[in-house]
């Protein structure tokens, strides 16, 4: 490589010549670490970083920045190994005519390890992104701190996550992980708004196997201690597990579709024609007879919103919360839905992290949000107290009191307890709230409410097993409905369901020139 180097010496005097180093150089740059590892790369079923980038933008879009920047180290005999663009492939183009800023590590020069000049290369791209209101999205795919650096790349590291973290509620931040991901380079992703990894070639571990053999005697392989199967059930650290590194740059893709480039922007409208009857029949059969028989809360979603438009987030992660993205009449909104197929929709320790940390996401970039709600309550038990289901369900909670987008309620079924405030209720700041002739809104189920308020009642009468039947009737018969709370306003009006869709779609467009402001201060205090 040095050799190469060298043929650009002495200067070109000549036009012709200068025009041919460019040439030389540009080639060069385009090599990468060279075709064996190029090879290699392909042979695990990955592609290169600049392969990404051609597939993830628009075609022909991509303007590179920093294409001959090379490393200053001089240890271990690196300065010898020279590879112009020192392992990350950074610029800007276009996502369906929208700009957005790029990163893509290149496994191919040392491992895409993160040195000084790489680094830096990743901060101007982040400063461009800032100042001028656009997303960024990281392609990663590297061995961490670029080892024969030392604190330096330490220092690297720092630097991006310092942005992140600014960068943070400014612009949307997307970080694919389609590689190793080590040490502290997963904090950047996770600081990031949304994570993809790409099933079996991607992992993300603070320590990895071998350490973790070392301090725990666990015997784990990376795919099980940090692969994209583990981080979207398990730890729910990544959004989106994708089946291969194409489907996870077309996630990308979409998913910046609903999204506004900033946060004084809103997301971009899709054109829709409307209708000639909006009404969704399907929606009058999903919710059974019974009260206690689940179903699936994706079909209400996806019986109101726009054909194909839901883009689902975490889907593998706290099932009993549904997340994701979709359009109303071409609006981009967010969707918040208790899940009764999944632990019966109960809210938990999981359910309400991933719930805040999405309703926080929409806050932060003006999509309003769209709550629908079937919920029993908070799971009970020794193994949520302990873990604080009291401060993370306060994360619930809290993310929906401060939001200052258009909220819109939609109960479904059941609304029980702390859970019917948690849910966006009118209480916390919901604009409209709809129910459903199917809403039950009390402070607990029938049964339960019986057996504590007509106990004595019930000892005392010959048989208890019929007068518990007559006061949960009484109890359902007052409460277990929509009405009380109609009568309050806390539900604006009671909707037949196939009315939903057109009902929602008019509530948004009212809601598009809403200005709530939250009162003076530095920061909340979110219960962390
Ligand atoms: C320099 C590195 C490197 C690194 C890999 N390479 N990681 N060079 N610094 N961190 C080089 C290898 O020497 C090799 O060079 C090429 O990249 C490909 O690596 P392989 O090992 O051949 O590939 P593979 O078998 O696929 O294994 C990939 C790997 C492994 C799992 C990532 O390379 C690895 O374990 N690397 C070290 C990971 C690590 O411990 N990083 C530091 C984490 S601590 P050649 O010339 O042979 O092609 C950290 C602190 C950050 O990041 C803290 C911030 C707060």
């Amino acid at each position: 490589m040095k050799d190469k180097q060298k043929e650009f010496l002495p200067l070109p005097v000549s036009k012709a010549e200068k025009l041919k180093q460019l040439d030389e150089k540009n080639k060069l740059a385009l090599q990468g670490g060279g075709e064996k590892r190029i090879k290699a790369q392909h042979d695990k079923g990955k592609l290169t970083a600049r392969e990404r980038i051609n597939l993830l933008l628009d075609e022909g879009s991509f303007e590179e920045t920093g294409k001959f920047v090379e490393h200053r180290s001089t240890a271990f005999g690196l300065e010898n190994q020279k590879y112009l663009g020192d392992g990350v492939i950074t610029g800007y183009g276009n996502l369906e005519g929208r700009l957005v800023y790029v990163y893509s590590q290149d496994f191919t020069v040392f491992g895409g390890s993160l040195s000084e000049a790489h680094a830096e290369k990743i901060v101007k791209i982040m400063d461009l992104a800032m100042k001028n209101g656009a997303p960024i999205i990281g392609l990663n795919d590297s061995g961490g701190a670029r080892i024969q650096e030392g604190v330096v790349s330490l220092g690297g590291y720092a630097d991006i996550f310092y942005r992140n973290t600014l960068a943070s509620g400014v612009v949307p931040q997307i970080s694919a992980v389609m590689g190793p991901c080590a040490g502290g380079a997963v904090y950047s992703p996770a600081i990031t708004d949304f994570v993809l990894m790409v099933e079996k070639t991607s992992y993300m571990f603070v320590t990895g196997p071998n350490v973790v053999k070392t301090v725990t005697q666990e015997d784990v392989t990376a795919e099980e201690l940090g692969g994209a199967m583990t981080h979207s059930t398990k730890s729910g650290v990544t959004h989106f597990a994708c089946k291969n590194e194409l489907q996870c740059l077309k996630a990308i893709r979409q998913l910046i579709s609903y999204m506004p480039q900033n946060c004084e922007e809103d997301a971009p409208m899709m054109k829709y024609k409307p209708q000639e009857d909006e009404a969704r029949k399907v929606l009058d059969d999903i919710v059974p007879e019974n009260p206690n028989q689940p179903y699936d809360m994706r079909d209400v979603v996806n019986g109101i919103v726009d054909e194909n438009s839901f883009m689902e987030v975490h889907q593998n992660f706290a099932e009993n919360i549904v997340v994701g993205f979709a359009r109303i009449g071409g609006r981009s909104i967010g969707i918040v839905g208790n899940q009764p197929a999944s632990l019966a929709g109960v809210l938990d320790i999981k359910a309400s992290i991933k719930g805040a940390r999405f309703v926080r996401f929409c806050d932060s970039f003006n999509i309003p949000l769209l709550v629908l709600e079937d919920v029993p309550g908070f799971l009970p038990g020794t193994d949520q107290e302990w873990n604080a289901i009291i401060t993370n369900g306060a994360k619930l909670l809290y993310a929906f009191s401060e939001a200052t987008v258009p909220r819109v309620t939609v109960i479904t079924r059941k609304a029980y307890g702390g859970a019917y405030d948690v849910m966006n209720s009118k209480h916390i700041g919901a604009d409209m709230n709809y129910a459903w002739p199917s809403a039950e809104i009390a402070v607990m189920g029938a049964k339960g409410a019986a057996e504590i308020i007509f106990r004595r009642e019930i000892a005392d009468t010959d048989d208890p097993e019929a007068k518990l039947q007559e006061k949960i009737e009484e109890y359902t018969n007052k409460f277990a409905n929509p009405y009380m709370a109609a009568q309050r306003g806390y539900i604006d009006e009671v909707i037949y369901p196939h009315q939903t869709r057109v009902k929602l779609m008019k509530a948004f467009k009212m809601l598009e020139n809403k200005v709530d402001m939250l009162p003076k201060k530095k920061h909340g205090n979110i219960p962390l």
